[in-house]
């Protein structure tokens, strides 16, 4: 009953004084029995509390987060951080998840359950309304780069962000050309089925996510693919079965944004050991540089900089895509999409490297 009226007043703290205000309330007046009162609002912490619980499919449910005054606003595309302590005397478990939903003063995440997801399994089994546990700020780069034609390509929950910028740019009555296509295992699985049905903007498809056998031929349907940029979402195996079919079209990979909450671990296997040095030539910037045989674990833009070469670069752990580039000629192991590398978590795999 105390956690229901916490909640209540909280959303009634966060409408009337809007976040900024209360940020100046709770710092001027925070002090330990403030912080002990109540320590969602009188916390240096960005905090999140459930406030509504959604069944979407049979494994998949909405949690609508009301966030305190220390979160940022988020644009459509973004995920954040959940820091949760799912048992005592554990480290909290962490993990990113998109924004489904982002309302005025609230936010959404839209969770399948996984049996082996520890934190997707405690929402799933535990979560409470008025449960509340630290998140990050919004954060991401996969948010809708005011291109004229694009295609949402999305599979199984990879649908959150693309649902959330539809219902974005159509809210707002962007002029943009929108086709989206959503691949789920069964009408029962389709998460936002009815929602989606009613943007009238969605081609469904029905089989399992692994069967890539149906890709080619369903996005070829799209005639003109490669005049429109695409947001790709989904399980990692759909995802290379999209990047394998758009390359076999030379689609431009400059115009495919595709989310990537994590960079996936490059075995340290994978990078190559030389026993001669690699020569590396920068087409747009017009300068060389060498990656000394025993410095083949650096990345590529370790091994700029350590040249006193600058490459333009962002979050360094292949999320953004500010470092991407375009390999001309040779090979690197690591975070390579179709033509495109990102030389932030790329490694030299040939002995001569030419990029854009
Ligand atoms: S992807 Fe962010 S710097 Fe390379």
């Amino acid at each position: 009953m105390l956690k229901e009226v916490m909640t209540s007043a909280h959303g009634l703290a966060i409408n009337v004084l809007g976040r900024d205000r209360l940020e100046y309330v709770a710092s001027n007046t925070m002090n330990v029995v403030t912080q002990a009162l109540d320590p969602f609002i009188w916390s240096y912490d960005c905090q999140a509390k459930i406030i509504e619980i959604r069944q979407e499919t049979d494994d998949t449910k909405t949690f609508v987060l009301l966030p305190n005054q220390h979160f940022k606003q988020a644009t459509a595309g973004q995920h954040i951080e959940l820091s949760v302590v799912t048992s005592a005397n554990e480290a909290p478990t962490k993990r990113c998840y998109t924004l489904s939903e982002i309302n005025k003063d609230t936010v959404s995440i839209t969770v399948k359950h996984q049996a082996n997801g520890k934190l997707s399994h405690w929402l799933h089994t535990q979560a409470k309304i008025g449960d509340s546990f630290k998140v990050s700020s919004p954060r991401g780069a996969f948010v809708y780069k005011q291109q004229e034609k694009i295609l949402f390509i999305s599979a199984g929950s990879g649908i959150t962000p693309g649902f959330a910028m539809l219902n974005d740019l159509l809210q707002n009555q962007t002029p943009v050309d929108i086709e989206f296509y959503y691949r789920s295992r069964s009408l029962k699985q389709t998460i936002f089925q009815k929602a989606l049905s009613l943007t009238g903007k969605v081609n469904f498809s029905y089989s399992e996510l692994d069967d890539h056998s149906v890709v080619p031929s369903q996005l070829a349907a799209y005639e003109d693919i490669k005049q429109r940029s695409i947001y790709l979402c989904g399980p990692e195996s759909f995802k290379n079965s999209v990047i394998k079919f758009l390359e076999s079209i030379d689609y431009d990979f400059d115009q495919l944004t595709i989310e990537q909450f994590t960079m996936p671990e490059l075995a340290a296997s994978t990078i190559r050991k030389f026993d001669e040095d690699v020569n590396v030539f920068i087409k747009s910037q017009n300068v060389g540089f060498v990656i000394k045989a025993a410095d083949c674990h650096q990345t590529i833009l370790e091994a700029a900089e350590a040249n006193g070469i600058e490459m333009e670069n962002g979050c360094r752990t292949g999320m953004c895509g500010t470092c991407r580039t375009n390999l001309v000629s040779g090979s690197v192991s690591g975070n390579q999409l179709g033509k495109s590398i990102y030389p932030c978590s790329s490694y030299a795999a040939s002995k001569e490297l030419v990029l854009e």
